[in-house]
């Protein structure tokens, strides 16, 4: 017999895309409104605000709920959140803007996408929000570097979309918590797995999803297909890979593939949070949490991802992480593992640096089979034919 799903974050998922009459009168009230260009990475907030995948946010955050965001890691009602989803201009326009005031919301291809009342207008300590949630001030971390570059006034509001969302790059894989939640109980899924990713399904990959999936009963694949950074695979050839491999090395029964609308922050341990709150909106029970999750460079710890989510009651934070150590496969065990599982050397285990596996791809060698699939590697020799070399 088939339980209940767990709850949205908050209790109830959000909405915020009005239909009918509403929306009619709302589109003809914005033409005559202040208008706001949003960025790629807005409107991919737009989107998850709105079709909530951010429950409960109903908007752009308020300056309370900014600082208790960024000081506490919640909401200012005591609900864990991790990252302040802010939208942010320039001092120029805000000099037009008025708390109170209702604006346009443009989306980058040109549609009146929503409008929102401003409700809080702030100019918080940018220094302070980027050593709190990035654990950095270097103008180099690409979340520090793009919370800069968006503006340093910020505005509160609840958002009302006004417009269809547009359907993305890939709209066979896109669908909203309401649709995952329904598809998750059309297949009798009490428990799910979600897999956050923004490469590539490696074998260690693979691995971390498989060994979940043993315990739960199904596996929600959800890459990341906002803006990336400009060195990490673009979405388009990462589908191409999860297409193949849920076709030769899954079981369909047991597997669903959705994209997750959101641009990466690369916020580690903080974004963790922010993932797996969003996969219990979407239906999910469980999260998985690997090494370095969501991380860049050398700002995190290996586990620290990990080590935040033990901040949190259940109450606070209902989904449950899956923590993995590193994973590898090793020559003597046949097989992959982990130091939990494998009691062999380092010189036995099959272990590729990303700029090691960038250049191999850029010479049009495949990585060896105990580290891709063959098929996903050939997807991805094809890509990096195109591209320049990549040097050692
Ligand atoms: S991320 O930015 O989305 O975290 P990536 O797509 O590489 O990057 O990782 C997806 C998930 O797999 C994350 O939870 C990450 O911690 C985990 N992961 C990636 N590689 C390994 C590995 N070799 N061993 C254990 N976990 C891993």
């Amino acid at each position: 017999m088939s339980k209940t799903l767990i709850n949205p974050h908050g209790g109830s998922l959000v909405n915020r895309v009005l239909t009918g009459s509403e929306r009619k009168a709302a589109q003809d009230k914005a033409k005559s409104l202040e208008r706001i260009q949003l960025s790629e990475r807005n409107a991919s907030d737009i989107e998850c605000i709105a079709t909530g995948v951010y429950s409960p946010l109903t908007g752009f955050v308020s300056e309370e709920d900014y600082y208790s965001i960024v000081n506490d890691i919640r909401l200012s009602n005591g609900l864990a959140w991790s990252i302040p989803i802010t939208l942010q201009v320039s001092t120029e326009q805000a000099a037009k803007l008025q708390v109170g005031q209702d604006i346009t919301l443009v989306h980058p291809n040109g549609s009146q996408i929503a409008i929102m009342t401003i409700g809080d207008k702030y100019s918080p300590d940018q220094e302070q929000e980027a050593q709190k949630v990035y654990k950095t001030t270097d103008p180099a971390h690409p979340g520090v570097a793009a919370m800069k570059e968006a503006g340093s006034v910020y505005l509160g509001g609840t958002i009302s979309v006004i417009d269809d969302l547009p359907a993305g790059d890939f709209p066979a894989h896109s669908f909203t918590p309401h649709q995952t939640r329904a598809e998750f109980a059309k297949r009798g899924w009490n428990t799910v797995v979600a897999f956050q990713t923004r490469n590539p399904i490696h074998r260690a990959h693979e691995y971390l999803t498989k060994v979940s999936l043993e315990i739960v009963d199904g596996l929600f694949i959800n890459p990341l297909v906002g803006a990336t950074k400009s060195d990490d695979i673009p979405a388009d050839v990462r589908m191409n890979c999860y297409d193949v491999l849920m076709k030769d090395y899954y079981p369909n029964n047991r597997v669903a593939l959705g994209t997750y609308p959101a641009a990466m922050r690369y916020a580690g341990p903080r974004e963790a949070i922010l993932h797996a709150i969003s996969r219990q909106n979407y239906g999910c029970t469980h999260f998985i949490v690997g090494r370095d999750h969501a991380g860049v460079g050398d700002y995190y710890g290996t586990y620290e991802a990990q080590e935040i989510f033990e901040g949190f009651s259940p109450d606070e934070l209902a989904i449950t992480p899956l923590k993995f150590e590193h994973s590898f496969y090793c020559n003597k065990c046949g097989s992959m593992g982990s130091p939990k599982t494998c009691p062999h050397g380092k010189e036995n285990h099959v272990f590729l640096s990303g700029t090691k596996v960038r250049q191999m791809l850029s010479e049009g060698t495949r990585p060896p089979a105990e580290f891709s699939r063959p098929e996903v590697a050939d997807i991805l020799v094809e890509f990096y034919s195109g591209k320049e070399k990549v040097s050692a």
